[in-house]
């Protein structure tokens, strides 16, 4: 389950705002056209983490609420292992928030949220510590969300996504607002956690060195009307670095030139 395919979609929104948002044409009305997704047309298979960048406001975070189900296409549809894409699906599509965690709930019964579907035949408990174990919180299954730091209640929303077992992850910037030695930990253990449960996982970031470590595909989405700028398959084996992967090397600076920014200043 999760494979995607995106077949000639647009999204196209009405201006309901007086002042332009930044990117915003100056001279934009209430009521006018905001064309944002142009003709995208994107096919991912079952189990692929696919990262996508794009320039702040071109509609990355639209796309994924069209594939989601939370936003209806303009033209165009999106398919979910062969079926058209009408609206949510809490039991196939997990969305990963911020602060997803229910505060009254501490980590342990966060996590059992996700697994209420499960019958208990003795293997849920076991299930919770496997989860809770896997994003590294053993000793912490007590704790309330308040008591925990960011990046371990992103680890914890982490573990609460995988109770829930669903054919698709999506995360938008799952790791913006982290400190830097914790965005490392934690995409690593995102890496580590898709090639052990192998869905399919869409990821949305900033960070080009992001996508190209972690992802099993790369999509560069253009500003806004956004299309394709480009796709590229990264078949390099995990742990990924750029020493050693000469053509990962060659693409980052590719991306890099693309986004119109370089990494050395
Ligand atoms: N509900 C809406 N009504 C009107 N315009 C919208 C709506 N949602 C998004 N937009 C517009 O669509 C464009 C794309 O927004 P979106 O949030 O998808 O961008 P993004 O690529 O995720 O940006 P960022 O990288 O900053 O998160 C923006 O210009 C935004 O103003
Ligand atoms: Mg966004």
């Amino acid at each position: 389950m999760g494979k995607i395919d995106i077949q000639h979609l647009t999204k196209e929104f009405r201006n309901r705002r007086r002042s332009p948002r930044p990117g915003d044409d100056a001279a934009l009305r209430i009521g006018d056209r905001i064309e944002v997704l142009r003709d995208i047309d994107l096919s991912f298979d079952r189990g692929e983490m696919i990262c996508i960048l794009g320039p702040s406001g071109c509609g990355k975070s639209t796309l994924l609420k069209i594939i989601a189900g939370f936003e209806r296409p303009t033209t165009g549809r999106v398919l979910i292992d062969e079926s058209p894409v009408n609206g949510p699906s809490s039991n196939h599509i997990f969305v990963f928030q911020h602060s997803g965690l229910f505060p009254w709930m501490n980590v342990w019964q966060n996590v059992q949220m996700g697994l209420r579907r499960m019958p208990d035949n003795g293997q849920r408990q076991e299930k919770i510590q496997e989860y809770i174990d896997l994003v590294d919180l053993t000793g912490f299954e007590h704790y309330f969300p308040y008591q925990l730091s960011g990046g371990m209640q992103r680890r914890a929303e982490l573990a609460r996504a995988l109770a829930v077992n669903p054919d698709m992850l999506i995360m938008d910037e799952p790791f913006s607002g982290l400190d830097f030695l914790t965005h490392m930990k934690m995409r690593e253990e995102v890496v580590n956690m898709h090639e052990f449960i192998g869905k399919t996982i869409l990821l949305v970031t900033h960070n080009i060195d992001d996508a190209l470590i972690m992802g099993d595909r790369v999509v560069l989405m253009s500003g806004r009307p956004s299309e394709v700028k480009l796709m590229r398959k990264l078949a390099f084996p995990h742990p990924r670095n750029y020493e050693e992967e000469p053509e990962l090397n060659e693409l980052r600076e590719e991306l890099y030139f693309m986004l119109g920014v370089s990494h050395a200043v």
